[in-house]
C-alpha cells in the first residue's frame, strides 16, 4: 500500500503523505515513494509547481521513531540514512507545502525544504529531536538557524518547544496563515500560480533564491546577473514582454 498519494491537478504536482494513523510520521517507504514522484514531476514539461500536504491533525510528525529506533551508528553512517531527504530541497520546481497540524521534526525539516510554507491558524513547528536523545538530521540545525536566526533556532532546537503558526510566520517560517480549512485551498492557489509562470523562468528563480541562502552576498548577486541575464535567452523573456506591450495577457505554456 502506498503512503504517498501522488496525483496531478493542472500544472501542479501533488504529494499528499497518507499516514494519518502515524501522523505521517516519514519512513524509508515515504522517502522512496516521494523521490519517484518528484524524477516524475521534473521530467514533465506540463508540471510548473509541486503541493506538499499532510492530514488535518499533521503535515509530519516527524521521521518514523519506530523505524529509528533500532538503528545504531554504523549503519546510520554507512548507509548514509536521511541523506535522501535533501532530494526534496533539490527539486528544481518551485514546492508549496501546505501545513495543517503537527510539523515536527523531520516534518518540520521537510516544510523548510519547501518554498513556500501556508500554515493553518493551529499549526505546530518544532524540532523536539533532543527528546529522543538525537538531534535534528534533515537539515534542521542549518535551515531553521537560517529561516529564523540564531536565538530563536537555539530556543526552538535545545527545549524542543513548539511554536505556534503566528510565532512562525514572525519568525519567517511560515509565508502566510489562513484559517485550516483554507490551508489546501490556498496552497494549491498558489502553486497554481507559480506554475501558471514559465518554467524556466521559475527554475532560474528558484536557485538564485537558494544561492542567498548558501553563498556570501557577492557570489549570490554574481549568480542572480547570470540567471537574470540568461532570462533573455527564453521564449518565455520573448513572451512575457511582447504581451505587456500587446496589452494581452502572456501564455507562456504552448504544449
Ligand atoms: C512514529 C509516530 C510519530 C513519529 C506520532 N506517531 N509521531 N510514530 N514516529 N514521529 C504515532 C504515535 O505513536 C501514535 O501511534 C499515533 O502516531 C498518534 O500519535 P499520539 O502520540 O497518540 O497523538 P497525540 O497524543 O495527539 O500526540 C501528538 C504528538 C506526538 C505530540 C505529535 O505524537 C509526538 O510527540 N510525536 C513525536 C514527535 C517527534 O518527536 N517528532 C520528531 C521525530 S525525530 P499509535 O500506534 O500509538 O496509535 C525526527 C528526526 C530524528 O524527526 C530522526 C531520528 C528519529
Amino acid at each position: 500500500m502506498n503512503v504517498v498519494d501522488v496525483t496531478t491537478e493542472g500544472r501542479v504536482g501533488v504529494l499528499t503523505l497518507n499516514r494519518p494513523g502515524a501522523l505521517n510520521a516519514l519512513n524509508m517507504q515515504m522517502l522512496d515513494e516521494i523521490t519517484v514522484a518528484l524524477d516524475r514531476f521534473e521530467a514533465d514539461p506540463r508540471i510548473g509547481a509541486v503541493l506538499v500536504r499532510g492530514s488535518a491533525r499533521a503535515f509530519s510528525a516527524g521521521a518514523d521513531i519506530k523505524e529509528s529506533q533500532p538503528r545504531r551508528f554504523p549503519q546510520v553512517f554507512v548507509e548514509n540514512w536521511q541523506a535522501g531527504w535533501s532530494r526534496v530541497a533539490d527539486c528544481r520546481l518551485p514546492m508549496v507545502a501546505a501545513v495543517n497540524g503537527y510539523a515536527l521534526g523531520g516534518g518540520c525539516e521537510l516544510a523548510m525544504s519547501c518554498d513556500l510554507v501556508i500554515a493553518g491558524q493551529t499549526a505546530k513547528f518544532g524540532q523536539p529531536e533532543v527528546t529522543l536523545g538525537v538531534i535534528p538530521g534533515m537539515g534542521g540545525t542549518q535551515r531553521l538557524t537560517r529561516a529564523v536566526g540564531k536565538a530563536k533556532a537555539a530556543d526552538l532546537l535545545m527545549t524542543a518547544r513548539m511554536m505556534d503558526a503566528d510565532e512562525a510566520e514572525r519568525a519567517g517560517l511560515v509565508s502566510r496563515i489562513v484559517p485550516d480549512a483554507q490551508v489546501d485551498d490556498t496552497a494549491m492557489a498558489a502553486a497554481q500560480t507559480i506554475a501558471g509562470f514559465g518554467r524556466t523562468t521559475m527554475q532560474l528563480l528558484k536557485e538564485t533564491l537558494n544561492a542567498a541562502f548558501e553563498t556570501p552576498l557577492a557570489e549570490g548577486l554574481r549568480v542572480e546577473k547570470l540567471a537574470f541575464h540568461s532570462c533573455f535567452a527564453t521564449p518565455e523573456q520573448a513572451e512575457g514582454m511582447a504581451a505587456f506591450a500587446a496589452k494581452r495577457a502572456a501564455n507562456f505554456h504552448h504544449e
